[in-house]
């Protein structure tokens, strides 16, 4: 049977999904209580920056497969499965997640859904959650867990690409439903499981990817107080292909709508459950330690103190090929700095608007040239590839910069007069 899908909320994993399925030739209706995107999405604009996704989403349009509407009603018409894909942010006041846009979602949905159906959920959500959920829908609705691995940047090749896929599910019917409107995807491995392991799979490997980064962090601090160099330990110790070179990328740490949040509502659910994984905490204070090492070498940078300093911030986005700026730890830096007596010149490729309305205060420059041009101290705080390939002598005046991503040639910029410094290597 060639199921009808729902993807309730457009979010980056919504709009993702939604666009993948569509492409895999099923019928998609997308929904979301906002009428403005749901307006724009129905004209192809998409509302993130993420490589080859819009025009997955034309596509999708075009074909006719794909559509967005507001209306829960025509959404439990609609569809034969229903993907929740609603965010589940920290709460505010607290480190737990907040699930209240999958209670108010579900809640909108159910009545509508007149025939057998089956929910889907997609988000990361605390472990109970959809045993909670289940109990709550009626006899023909059923529900299963099904959570979603996708790196921004890489979010339609994670989809339609995927290293595997977790089916939590409670009955064979659901599991068989699942497999057929994965099958397009081929040969890919697929664990089959319950909720409670489904749902945890998500939060341990988010957990896991922050440990890793929060540990060659913790060595990036032990090299700077024993004059080592973390970039050579890690390579190193990557060539162990049990431990692997992957995440082992030492700097700035870890930001962005995941990480930081998951691991801290997840160590929240699991002091809940009796169970304390303080090393969490700890992977937690490891990263917000890099961000104030980067100000601090800054600050020595330009002479103990920024005011009325000019330091130029080279990264607004958590990650270079992405305009999310969600605790971005770029713009954590540049609003220390900033409060701090700095004058900040921001530049970034993809997210300067949305650092421009988030934080009017900083300044902004429309080139990485303009923002080093005149600067005391230059901070690399994402590794865009633009900024990667700088060349240092062709940036004016020489001064001093902190790679706080690691990801520069010290040499090149030494050569060419510059003061280098980095995190986790000897001056
Ligand atoms: C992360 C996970 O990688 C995805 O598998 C997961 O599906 C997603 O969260 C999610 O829960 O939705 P994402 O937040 O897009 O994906 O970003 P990552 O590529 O994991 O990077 C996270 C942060 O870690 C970035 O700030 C990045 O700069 C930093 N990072 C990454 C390092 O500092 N070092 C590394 O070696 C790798």
């Amino acid at each position: 049977m060639r199921y009808r899908m729902t993807v309730i909320g457009t979010g980056y994993l919504g709009i993702t999904h939604a666009a993948c399925m569509a492409a895999l030739g099923y019928e998609v209706l997308g929904l979301d209580i906002d009428v403005d995107k749901i307006r724009g999405l129905n004209q192809g604009e998409l509302p993130i920056y993420e490589e080859g996704l819009g025009e997955l989403l034309r596509a999708g349009l075009a074909s006719g497969k794909l559509r967005f509407t507001t209306s829960y009603e025509e959404a439990g018409e609609f569809g034969d499965v229903h993907f929740l894909c609603l965010g589940t942010p920290q709460r505010a006041g607290g480190f737990a997640a907040d699930v209240s846009q999958i209670d108010s979602a579900l809640a909108a949905l159910t009545p509508w859904l007149s025939r057998p159906s089956l929910v889907v959920g997609k988000s990361t959500v605390p472990v109970g959650t959809a045993r909670r959920l289940a109990d709550g829908l009626p006899e023909h609705v059923e529900l299963a867990w099904n959570p979603e691995f996708l790196r921004e940047g890489f979010a339609v090749e994670d989809t339609l690409h995927p290293d595997r896929i977790v089916l939590g599910v409670a009955s064979d019917a659901a599991e068989r439903v699942l497999r057929e409107v994965y099958a397009p995807l081929g040969d890919v491995p697929l664990v089959v499981t319950d909720y409670a392991t489904a749902e945890l799979v998500k939060v341990a490997a988010n957990a896991f990817l922050a440990t890793k980064i929060s540990y060659i962090n913790a060595m990036a601090e032990v090299c700077e107080a024993a004059g080592a160099d973390v970039v050579r330990l890690a390579e190193a110790l990557g060539h162990d292909t049990r431990i692997g070179r992957r995440f082992l990328g030492s700097g700035l740490g870890f930001g962005g709508g995941c990480l930081p949040k998951d691991i801290r509502a997840f160590a929240a659910r699991a002091d809940e459950l009796g169970v304390p994984l303080t090393f969490l905490r700890e992977v937690d204070a490891i990263n917000t330690r890099r961000r104030h090492r980067t100000v601090d070498l800054a600050r020595e940078l330009v002479g103990g103190s920024f005011t009325g300093r000019r330091v130029a911030v080279l990264g607004a986005a958590f990650k270079p090929n992405s305009d999310d700026i969600r605790d971005s730890p770029a713009l954590d830096v540049a609003l220390a700095v900033h409060r701090a007596g700095g004058l900040v010149s921001v530049h970034d490729p993809a997210a300067m608007d949305n650092a421009r309305k988030a934080y009017p205060v900083l300044g902004y420059a429309p080139t990485p040239q303009d923002a080093i041009r005149d600067a005391d101290v230059v901070l690399l705080l994402t590794e865009w590839q633009e900024f990667t390939d700088l060349d240092p002598t062709a940036l004016g005046t020489p001064t001093s910069i902190v790679d706080a991503r690691n990801a520069l040639d010290p040499h090149s910029w030494q050569a060419a007069g510059w003061t280098y410094r980095a995190l986790g290597r000897p001056a």
